[in-house]
């Protein structure tokens, strides 16, 4: 059995941060989306990996990421040339996939559930397609699956506007070599990709065993803001241990589960968790609250902050009305330059949303 991540694609719902950086490396309680991904992977028992990556954000992404030694797996990386969908992922890794069965794994989905309950089904039943469904208030905008009452596939569709079901496809699929040729007879959609659904479709009109489970736990697609923060929310929730190897100062507190990593220093500060502060930083005169995630090398002067995602040597100095709900990208700055300021001054890259609430 091997694993396909795919973490190529444009990420444009992801705009500014996914213009200088791959969206699978936005971190989630300091950790990069995909490696999350890879230890779900690793801890089903599956370490022959290939990664999925465009040639714009590839390196980024094989230069954080590595041979796999780290998550104890080995993984491949296989460039995409165009982000033409997510069967066209799968043609692209055809290689390294040979006829092994395999799980292919969005690279920027998490979902609570392990995985192993999935992958015993799939082997045991000799399925040549597993899919994962989750029910959703907003069927139109997913994958959608209608489903009969032993978990056997009997139709999918993209995005439809007249959904058969409430069941959205999650970005987990399990495959025998058999989508192989379902791939190659399929053709691109209207919106130009090669799609999945249509290859999983094609299989069930070719009598294949095509079965579909429904996942009771969370899952998350960190394609969005809103979504990223809760899925920071909840893995913070669920997964953060405390654990203090910075310095704390006699006037600051932490309370509950809060990890700060070595190097950094916190003066006359509170910190309410869950929240999770990296390496090398600096925080006097802040609060943070809970649900933050905050990444190495970040500088916070008189700063009340809380349900935000900080990343990589940003810097925010003296801003009194508490930042909610917010993510700020690396090395940004935020501050005010006198005592009582009277305007406001921006410097801000395309995309950007900035709202006063
Ligand atoms: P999407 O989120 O569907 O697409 P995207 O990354 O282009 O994002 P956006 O809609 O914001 O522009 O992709 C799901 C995952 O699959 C994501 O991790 C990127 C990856 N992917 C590929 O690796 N190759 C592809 O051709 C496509 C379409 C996606």
């Amino acid at each position: 059995m091997k694993a396909l991540i795919l973490s190529g694609g444009k990420g444009t719902r992801l705009r500014p941060l996914t213009y200088t950086g791959a969206k699978q490396l936005v971190p989630v309680a300091n950790k990069p989306i995909l490696w999350h991904g890879i230890e779900r992977i690793v801890a089903a028992g599956i370490t022959d990996i290939g990664i999925i990556i465009s040639p714009e954000t590839g390196e980024e992404v094989k230069a954080k990421t590595g041979t796999g030694a780290r998550f104890g797996a080995n993984i491949t990386y296989i460039i995409q040339p165009e982000p033409a969908g997510l069967a066209d992922a799968v043609k692209v890794a055809r290689d390294f996939l040979g006829n092994f069965p395999f799980i292919m794994y969005l690279g920027d989905n998490l979902i609570e559930n392990q995985l192993t309950p999935f992958l015993e089904t799939f082997k045991q039943q000799h399925l040549d397609a597993l899919i994962l469904l989750r029910p959703v208030s907003n069927p139109s905008a997913f994958g959608v699956a209608k489903v009969d009452a032993k978990g056997r596939v009997l139709q999918l569709v993209e995005k439809p506007k007249q959904p058969p079901s409430n069941l959205a496809l999650v970005g987990i699929y399990f495959f025998s070599s058999a989508i192989h040729e379902a791939i190659d007879q399929i053709q691109p959609s209207a919106r130009g990709e090669l799609e999945i659904t249509d290859a999983i479709q094609r299989l069930i009109d070719l009598q294949k065993a095509v079965e579909a489970r429904i996942i009771e736990g969370w899952w998350i697609d960190t394609g969005k803001k809103d979504d990223l923060l809760e899925a920071n929310r909840i893995i913070l929730d669920t997964q953060l241990t405390a654990d203090i190897k910075g310095e704390l100062d006699s006037q600051s507190k932490a309370i509950g589960r809060v990890q700060i990593g070595s190097g950094t220093k916190v003066i006359n500060s509170a910190i309410r968790g869950p929240v999770i502060v990296g390496s090398n930083c600096y925080i006097e005169n802040c609060f943070i609250g809970p649900y933050t995630s905050i990444a190495d090398g970040v500088v916070l002067t008189e700063v009340d902050l809380e349900h935000s995602v900080i990343l990589q040597d940003a810097k925010i100095r003296g801003i009194h009305q508490r930042i909610v709900d917010s993510v700020i990208g690396q090395r940004s700055e935020l501050g005010v330059a006198s005592q009582r300021p009277k305007a406001i001054r921006f410097m801000i890259g395309d995309d950007c949303q900035i709202e006063l609430a």
